[in-house]
């Protein structure tokens, strides 16, 4: 397919790298391309950024057909730009497609597609240590139809935003109220596809977490609110008695790139390692008898985050004094140095823009 370009006639200024909110400041162009059941994709172009027209029938509106990525393109010290496993964000975004009857694409297009459309933003790639070029891909359901059926119409979008921290603690712990009353997906669900409906899901728990001075929440399992499952923007680690345990993917859990680069990293530091259920009873006794030595989160937005308390029906529970730990820094300092590339990649995760 050929991708076609228009440029801006007018930019924007750019702001002061050190003024933004997250996901709030938007680059000059962006990506968009359609779908037609029996034409297939078309229309693939770059274009200036500005608000698209939408059926108020569109199903995306109505039924909730929407799928979404988030990765990050760094600079590094000779200003050159790359993107960490853009790959794994088409495959992750391909298989949510597949969960939500929506058209699948070729990942390989759509990578260079974001390329072009970084190359023409570099200027929106803040050259500044712990600051990238956020990349939201979305794809959502264009057709005119109030009948419950998958649309026949889709429109795919990728916007860029510069972004620093996600969490105001930037890379101080966090504190994190774990949730008891609320799920966010059940087994069966939408859980381990990125769309929207498992966001809209959580806003309500998160509301009342973040009343109580909680950054998000941590959610159990939708059936027997047992087991811990993730956080609202990440997945999670701890270190119990030497072991590093994260849950188990079991469907119902975002499969995040971060956390499978992150076991990758353990791994080949021979690190002990454990994927598999942990119920937050046992997080909470491991805390009494002091064999709970560190928490921490992953994610693109949140990149490596202590855990440095946790609050369970009306209980706190400090972890590491709500200091970092010293296999979540170490994380941090290798995942963040291969991104920006101040560290060696020996895994070929970073792809030159
Ligand atoms: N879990 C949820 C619910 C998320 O939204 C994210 C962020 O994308 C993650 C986990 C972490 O995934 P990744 O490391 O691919 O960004
Ligand atoms: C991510 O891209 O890391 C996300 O979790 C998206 C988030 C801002 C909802």
């Amino acid at each position: 397919m050929e991708l076609t370009i228009e440029r801006a006639t007018k930019l924007q200024t750019k702001p002061n790298w050190s003024d933004l909110t997250f996901g709030t400041t938007f680059t000059d162009h962006m990506f968009v391309m359609d779908y037609e059941v029996g034409k297939g994709w078309y229309d693939a172009r770059i274009m200036p950024y500005q608000d698209l027209p939408l059926s108020p029938a569109a199903v995306v509106l109505h039924y909730g057909q929407t799928v979404f990525e988030g990765l990050k393109a760094y600079k590094d010290d000779a200003e050159e730009i790359f993107l960490f496993r853009p790959d794994e964000n088409m495959k992750r975004m391909n298989d949510s497609c597949e969960r939500l009857c929506m058209p699948t694409f070729d990942g390989q297009f759509v990578i260079e597609a974001m390329k072009q459309l970084i190359e023409i933003e570099q200027d929106w790639v803040p050259e500044v240590d712990g600051m990238a070029l956020y990349i939201r891909p979305v794809m959502y359901a264009t057709e005119a139809h109030l009948g419950v059926s998958p649309s026949k119409q889709y429109r795919f979008i990728i916007l860029l935003s510069p972004v620093g921290s996600y969490y105001a603690e930037g890379i101080n712990p966090v504190k994190i109220a774990v949730e008891s009353q609320f799920v966010r997906a059940v087994k069966g669900g939408t859980g381990a596809a990125k769309t929207a409906g498992n966001y809209a899901a959580a806003l309500k728990a998160q509301e009342v977490a973040e009343k109580e001075g909680y950054s998000q929440v941590l959610w159990l399992d939708g059936r027997e609110q047992k087991y811990i499952e993730e956080v609202g923007a990440m997945n999670v680690f701890f270190k119990i008695d030497g072991k590093i345990v994260t849950p188990e993917l079991n469907g119902s859990i975002l499969p995040g790139i971060t956390r499978k680069s992150v076991l990758q990293l353990l791994r080949h530091w021979e690190m002990d390692v454990e994927e598999r259920r942990l119920s937050i009873d046992e997080l909470l006794e491991a805390a009494k008898n002091g064999t709970l030595e560190e928490a921490f989160g992953t994610g693109t937005a949140a990149v490596i985050s202590p855990i440095g308390e946790l609050f369970y029906k009306g209980e706190k529970t400090v972890i590491n004094n709500n200091e970092i730990g010293p296999v979540a820094k170490k994380i941090y300092d290798t995942i963040t140095g291969i991104q920006s590339g101040d560290v060696e990649d020996p895994f070929g995760w970073r792809v030159q823009v």
